[in-house]
């Protein structure tokens, strides 16, 4: 076969394939083939060395003729089939702004854990620190060192349940305070938050529930410490008019005990359904920590004083967001925890 021929059976070849591509991919292949460093049209180029030389000059012209007319061939080719895939892709890429949106549903804070953080950052803010107690104690950390022995009365305040012998599911947070006491010597600031349980179950009790308890032990702290900080305390969570006052109460852990009450944020101290028409509304208990207690914890009595406080977080959550049902802050129904989004 001489050249010429070559040249056109190469050219019947390029116009059989080219009919044949549906791809920018194998037409990549088909460039390969032919343009290709070991390409057919390469090839014959090469063998130029092989013809007369008074022939190369034309020779030469003619392979350069069809490697031009190879290469545009190719691009017109690809620059259609280019168009035609963009086509493809952005038919396939559609989107139909019209389709209505998929939901997603924000959560919200539970109405515990906004008190919670509340309690917290007032709190904090007087420079108390967190302590966070176990959820199971030993008999001694949730009553014995608390004042309360085996045969106290005052067990009998709290439904308790037992795991063992010696080992309960704590019905306070009280239990935190022996904890710190006997690890650290004063001055003491700490706030301890959890869940804690008693067999009780109502309107206004569950069997698993949540308090907040304070506790300040230092040189020279009275009760008009206490006093001062809940006014601040009361201010901040229920509103800057709402008073605080101190009615004589029992705990066998402090002494003297107090019930504090706040004036009523919904009427104002005048008599509503809130406060039962009294104008105020318990809160917490709280007292002046009992020597003995003190005293267990290895604190010298003589020396320190100090106060203690401890409050239920739903029952707060409860009196601030007008919620008459404990149940509903444990059921977990959205339409009620919605409520809560800011
Ligand atoms: N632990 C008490 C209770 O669960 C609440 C309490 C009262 C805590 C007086 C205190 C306190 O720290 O001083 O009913």
């Amino acid at each position: 076969m001489n050249v010429q021929e070559k040249i056109k059976k190469i050219e019947e070849q390029i116009e059989a394939a080219v009919a044949d591509v549906k791809s920018s991919k194998t037409l990549l292949d088909l460039k390969l083939r032919f343009l290709g460093k070991t390409g057919e049209i390469s090839a014959l180029l090469k063998n130029m060395r092989d013809i007369p030389p008074e022939q190369r000059p034309q020779m030469g012209k003619l392979l350069n003729a069809l490697r031009q007319w190879t290469e545009e061939k190719f691009d017109k080719l690809e620059s259609g089939l280019k168009q035609l895939e963009l086509k493809a892709r952005y038919s396939q890429e559609k989107i139909d702004v019209t389709m209505p949106a998929n939901i997603t549903e924000d959560g919200a804070y539970h109405p515990n854990t906004l008190i919670r953080n509340e309690l917290i950052s007032i709190f904090s803010g007087m420079g108390f620190e967190i302590f966070e107690g176990p959820e199971i104690e030993n008999d001694y950390y949730n009553f014995t060192a608390l004042n309360t022995p085996k045969d106290h009365p005052a067990r009998d305040m709290q439904d308790t349940f037992y795991l063992a012998e010696d080992l309960l599911l704590r019905t306070q947070t009280s239990a935190g305070q022996i904890r710190v006491m006997e690890k650290k010597q004063p001055p003491i600031k700490i706030l301890s938050p959890g869940k804690v349980y008693r067999s009780d179950d109502d309107a206004t009790h569950s069997p698993m529930f949540s308090q907040m308890e304070g506790l300040v032990v230092d040189k020279g702290i009275t009760l008009c410490d206490l006093k001062g900080m809940l006014d601040e305390f009361a201010r901040k969570i229920f509103g800057g008019a709402v008073k605080t006052r101190l009615r004589p109460s029992y705990f066998p852990f402090t002494e003297p005990s107090v019930e504090v009450d706040v004036s009523c944020f919904e009427c104002g101290g005048n008599g509503c359904r809130l406060c039962k028409g009294t104008g105020w509304i318990e809160v917490l208990g709280a007292g002046m920590v009992n020597r003995h207690v003190l005293e267990g914890c290895g604190i010298d009595a003589d020396e320190y004083t100090g106060f203690a406080f401890g409050m239920g977080i739903e029952r707060i959550a409860m009196l601030k967001y007008g919620i008459n049902n404990m149940k509903l802050l444990f059921e977990g129904d959205t339409r009620f925890l919605k409520q809560f989004k800011d």
